[in-house]
């Protein structure tokens, strides 16, 4: 069994140490923010994230994990290190590697020995020689080892892979590494750095095109009053196609899409390639919010000031408490600026930085006095409300849901406006 060292511990961070903990290995965390290691250190897992809790506790017990705040400890003795810190955007569509090269200097002052550097962050495309560039004293191997785990369900994609990809440089590096995982069972390709580089920024585009697809296939649907259901299930029962990922809501959100779509778009263009498609997938993926503001105009009229509207969730999918680059958030924006009072419920959100949103307690609390209900995110609980009830707390009963949960049939009688994203299924 290998002693593995995770540098970084956000959602992918602490899903790697749990996941390679699971798998036996002996798992030392590291980061900078000292509350997140005693959390850690306490039992607790500080993000919302499905099975962290239960997994640290079995790791914990078995003393195959622990956190520390001192990099030195963290490396010592270790036989890969693997970096998971944040890339996030910059102005201008560029990821910041800031955080990666932060890790990387501590890396470099503290490593002991032939530990092999293992590489998880999402890097675009070159920044794997480049980074072999910047550090020269890192003679240490290295590998891109990217991950591809969503958010709400990180754990089972770590124990359940659809693939495991490597990028070495040398098949020595990559076969090493490959075997961490040995008992995982899953393809696993072993690659160069830059073609790992390209599949990981490729996987998140193609999905991210799925769905401004789908979407697009809904506004048509929704026009010529055809079931996008219907039809979703239609195209995806073609085994070339797959029936993951053509379900229509309000856009593609959180920390990688978005991020990950414009990155592409920016490195391609800096080699003077042009990627259409993801561009029109990025340009379509506004579109669905702006069609969402546009049925809030249709029921309330071109000025929405003075109106009250009620957000149903905030996150940019359900299963998380993450609400970067959300949907719920871009069109609470758009509908701020148009002039309408915004109230808004999710159930793990329970306090957020946007100016002039008020935060109800209950998904009933937030439609009290409201001229419409906008349903955003696809939490269960929000099925299980009472329509009557919420209707009749309303003071117009309009309401559009944009992730088609709704039951229909049981909700429609009680509103005089109920506008299904994609058209009644
Ligand atoms: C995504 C990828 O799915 C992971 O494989 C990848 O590792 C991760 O990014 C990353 O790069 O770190 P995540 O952002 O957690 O994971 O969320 P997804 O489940 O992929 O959903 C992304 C967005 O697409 C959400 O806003 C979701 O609501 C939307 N979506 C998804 C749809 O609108 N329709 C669908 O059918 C599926």
């Amino acid at each position: 069994m290998a002693r593995i060292a995770v540098f970084g511990l956000g959602y992918v961070g602490i899903t790697t140490a749990l996941g390679f903990a699971e798998l036996g290995h002996s798992i030392v965390g590291f980061d900078v923010s000292a509350s997140k290691v005693e959390s850690l250190n306490l039992g607790l897992i500080p993000i919302y994230e499905e099975g962290l809790l239960d997994s640290l506790k079995s790791s914990t017990d078995q003393n195959l994990i622990e956190f520390t705040l001192d990099p030195k400890a963290a490396l010592k003795g270790a036989d890969f290190v693997f970096l998971c810190v944040p890339t996030p955007m910059k102005v201008g569509g560029s990821a910041d590697l800031t955080y990666v090269d932060t890790a990387l200097s501590l890396i470099a002052e503290n490593l002991e020995h032939q530990t092999v550097i293992v590489l998880k962050s999402t890097l675009p495309l070159g920044t794997g020689n480049s980074i072999k560039d910047m550090f020269t004293n890192l003679r240490n191997p290295m590998a891109y080892n990217p991950e591809f785990l969503r958010e709400g369900t990180a754990l089972a994609d770590f124990r359940n892979p659809d693939r495991i990809i490597i990028g070495a440089d040398d098949t020595n590096t990559a076969a090493a590494v490959a075997e961490i995982y040995k008992t995982i069972d899953s393809p696993v390709l072993l690659t160069g750095f830059g073609e790992a580089e390209l599949i990981k920024y490729a996987s998140n585009a193609f999905l991210a095109v799925k769905i401004s697809f789908i979407n697009e296939i809904a506004h048509l649907a929704e026009a010529t009053k055809v079931n996008i259901s219907h039809v979703s299930k239609g195209i995806g029962l073609d085994k070339r196609i797959g029936d993951k990922f053509l379900n229509p809501g309000p856009g593609w959100g959180g920390s990688c899409f978005p991020k990950d779509s414009r990155e592409l778009v920016t490195t391609a263009a800096n080699v003077g390639v042009r990627l259409g498609i993801l561009e029109a997938a990025i340009a379509g993926n506004e579109e669905v919010k702006d069609r969402i503001v546009a049925h809030a105009h249709n029921a309330l009229g071109s000025n929405l000031s003075g109106k009250r509207i009620a957000v149903w969730g905030l996150t940019f999918k359900a299963k998380t408490d993450d609400i970067r680059d959300s949907p719920s958030v871009d069109v609470i924006r758009r509908l701020q600026a148009a002039g309408a009072n915004v109230i808004a419920f999710d159930p793990v959100v329970k306090s957020m930085s946007i100016q002039g949103v008020d935060l109800a307690e209950s998904a009933l609390g937030a439609c009290r006095g409201s001229d419409l209900l906008i349903l955003m995110t696809e939490w269960p609980e929000f099925v299980e409300e009472n329509a009557n009830e919420v209707a009749q707390s309303m003071r117009n009963r309009n309401l559009i849901d944009t992730r088609r949960i709704l039951d229909h049939s049981s909700w429609e009688r009680h509103f005089k406006n109920f506008i299904v994203l994609g058209g009644v299924s």
